[in-house]
């Protein structure tokens, strides 16, 4: 049948996953992804410290690999990501605050320049909320903050905003899509944080969620509804970014770990899409085979996950499963 792209276009939305170039390797997967796909997100070669390794060295070969595969095959991009914790370059430390500044202004406006015109959606700033963090506004103790203080958010979007006027730019975040205090909290960080942004002028037009989704964690489609419209009221759009599936909680058995995947993503898509300024669904990989989850990233999956993870649409053979 047709491809997830012609579906999601056929309700005026755009459908595409990660690909990183170690899987361009791969021709069963690229196929399946050229047949799927309408969007391209780097995985992680856009990032920060894999873009600049060293002060001052740029190196966007890698990057490049997967802007000419989505040229060549007419896919949309999606930026992922400017400004990120766990991409920060270690050379930075070295630096004092005024020389973190100047870095991080060359560096998000040498990368959206490169591409001006070629990204559709920027996420421009990743993950700047943690409410656990203990200080009044929800914000991540990152060594940006810690070097910049909060403005280090809205000059990003502003400096990303001159780079490329005609970009989306988005703010992106996790754990903030289930019915639990933690998602809840998240919620209020995440809300404050685009407030704050929207009233000081700051450029910010589309929320990303990246919805790394928690099987066995309640979902609730109203409060989830809700948190969206109050969001849209802001005056933002908002993007699926990196949808999966953490199935530890699951039965080990593929069949009902799959089906149970499933309902909780048809769950939680149901909710998210009746509202309408929902643009596009983005999942983190294509195919379970290469997931960041099965390669046990976080340490809660190495904990708790004994049989293998199956976070996303396709199986090891590139076989459709039932999410
Ligand atoms: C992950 C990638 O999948 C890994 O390959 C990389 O080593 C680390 O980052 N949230 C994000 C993504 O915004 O960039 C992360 O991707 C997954 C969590």
């Amino acid at each position: 049948g047709a491809g997830l792209q012609a579906r999601a276009a056929v309700k005026g939305l755009a459908f595409g996953a990660a690909l990183s170039t170690r899987q361009m390797a791969e021709p069963d997967l690229l196929a399946a992804f050229q047949a799927e796909c309408g969007l391209l997100v780097a995985e992680y070669e856009m990032k920060w410290s894999q873009l600049e390794p060293t002060a001052g060295n740029r190196d966007y070969r890698r990057a490049e690999l997967l802007m000419a595969f989505a040229r060549r095959h007419r896919m949309a991009v999606r930026g992922h990501t400017l400004v990120w914790h766990e991409s920060e370059p270690r050379w930075l430390s070295d630096l004092s605050a005024r020389g973190t500044a100047a870095a991080m202004a060359r560096h998000v406006d040498e990368t959206v320049l490169r591409w001006r015109g070629q990204v559709a959606t920027w996420d421009v700033v990743n993950e700047a909320v943690a409410p656990e963090h203990g200080r009044g506004d929800f914000l991540r103790r990152t060594w940006l903050l810690n070097r910049m203080g909060p403005d280090y958010i809205p000059q990003a979007f502003h400096i990303a905003r001159a780079a490329d006027p005609a970009a989306r730019l988005a703010y992106n975040d996790f754990g903030i899509e289930h019915a639990t205090l933690w998602s809840r909290r998240r919620r209020l960080g995440v809300l404050g944080l685009l407030r704050a942004l929207r009233q000081a002028g700051a450029p910010v037009q589309v929320l990303g969620v990246q919805a790394h989704l928690q099987a066995g964690q309640p979902f609730e489609a109203g409060e989830w509804r809700a948190f969206l419209a109050e969001v849209v009221a802001l005056g933002l759009t908002v993007e699926v970014t990196e949808l999966d599936v953490n199935c530890a909680a699951l039965p080990a058995a593929a069949g009902p770990r799959d089906a149970a995947a499933a309902d909780l993503v048809r769950r939680f898509l149901d909710a998210t899409l009746a509202e309408p300024a929902v643009r596009s669904v983005v999942t983190w990989g294509l195919t379970d085979r290469h997931s960041w989850i099965r390669r046990g990233l976080l340490p809660e999956h190495r904990r708790r996950d004994t049989a293998q993870p199956r976070p996303l649409p396709f199986d090891d053979g590139m076989r459709r499963k039932p999410m």
